[in-house]
């Protein structure tokens, strides 16, 4: 894959994305997202990679949305151009996707951030929506994510005041699932990400998206979605070789069928 906003590599099934734009914190213009988005489709497609995992560097998950590149634009152009249906698309991901955070994860990055299924964050992560400080407000879910996981009045609190928090703030509202010394996260967010690789991937994949269903979905919906994924598994290889090595006292070998 070759890109110009974004390095991607692989280590064992983790495919791994990186925010190259150290200059200006990796501010999100529109290409690195279509970059980002489109590496993340092209490794859902390929059995080969089980997660993935987004990152930046020490400095800087992303510091927002590029506001040098919108700061002229006008409500028809922003509307034509409807930059937010490519961020639509990583909802779509099935497989899972890990962020492994450090420095400004602000705006866009912060929304970025969310849209991730789990977070490792380094002790120097500052997380926050500064959007209204622009005299604007979020746009790829802001308010929208950041209410339903941390809380409407921490939301407020957070989106009225634009002020960043620390990544132990973040723990404490479950906005990142741990926090780890700077010399750390990245290897920390991979550990966690080879231990997921290592799963059955129809389960992992079919987990993934029940829960996706269940944070928007009435409960009996969701329930029923749950058991019909739950049927569903017992057409994999992988459900005959997992149960098949418990009873045999073996470590399982899945194939991912
Ligand atoms: N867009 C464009 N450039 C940015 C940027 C952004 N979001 N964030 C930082 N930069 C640039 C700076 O302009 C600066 O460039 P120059 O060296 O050419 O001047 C460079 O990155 C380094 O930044 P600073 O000198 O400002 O670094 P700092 O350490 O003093 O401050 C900061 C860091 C607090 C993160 C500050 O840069 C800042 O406030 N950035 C903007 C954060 C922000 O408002 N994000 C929200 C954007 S809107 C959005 O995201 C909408 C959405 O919902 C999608």
């Amino acid at each position: 894959m070759g890109f110009e906003f974004i390095q991607t590599s692989v280590d064992g099934a983790v495919g791994i994305i990186r925010l190259n734009r150290p200059e200006v914190l990796n501010a999100l213009n529109l290409k690195m997202v279509e970059e980002i988005v489109t590496a993340l489709e092209e490794w859902d497609q390929d059995k080969a990679i089980r997660v993935i995992l987004i990152t930046g560097n020490d400095k800087a998950f992303a510091a927002g949305a590029d506001i040098d590149e919108m700061a002229n634009e006008s409500t028809v152009a922003m509307y034509q151009k409807d930059q937010f249906r490519t961020w639509d698309r990583i909802a779509k991901i099935s497989k899972p996707i890990i962020a492994a955070v450090s420095g400004f994860a602000l705006g866009g990055g912060c929304e970025l951030m969310m849209n991730c299924d789990m977070i490792i964050a380094s002790e120097t992560t500052k997380i926050g929506q500064p959007e209204v400080k622009l005299g604007v407000m979020p746009g790829a879910g802001g308010t929208v994510r950041l209410t339903k996981i941390v809380g409407k009045l921490k939301a407020m609190e957070m989106l009225l005041t634009g002020e960043p928090i620390t990544a132990e703030e973040a723990l404490q509202y479950q906005l990142v699932n741990k926090v780890v010394p700077v010399e750390l996260y990245f290897e920390e967010a991979m550990k966690l990400a080879k231990q997921i690789a290592n799963q059955p991937p129809v389960a992992v994949s079919m987990i993934k998206r029940s829960l996706m269903t269940a944070l928007d979905s009435p409960t009996e919906q969701a329930l029923k979605y749950e058991r019909n994924g739950f049927y569903l598994l017992f057409s994999s290889e992988d459900q005959t070789e997992g149960m098949s090595a418990f009873i045999e006292k073996r470590k399982p070998n899945f194939s991912g069928k």
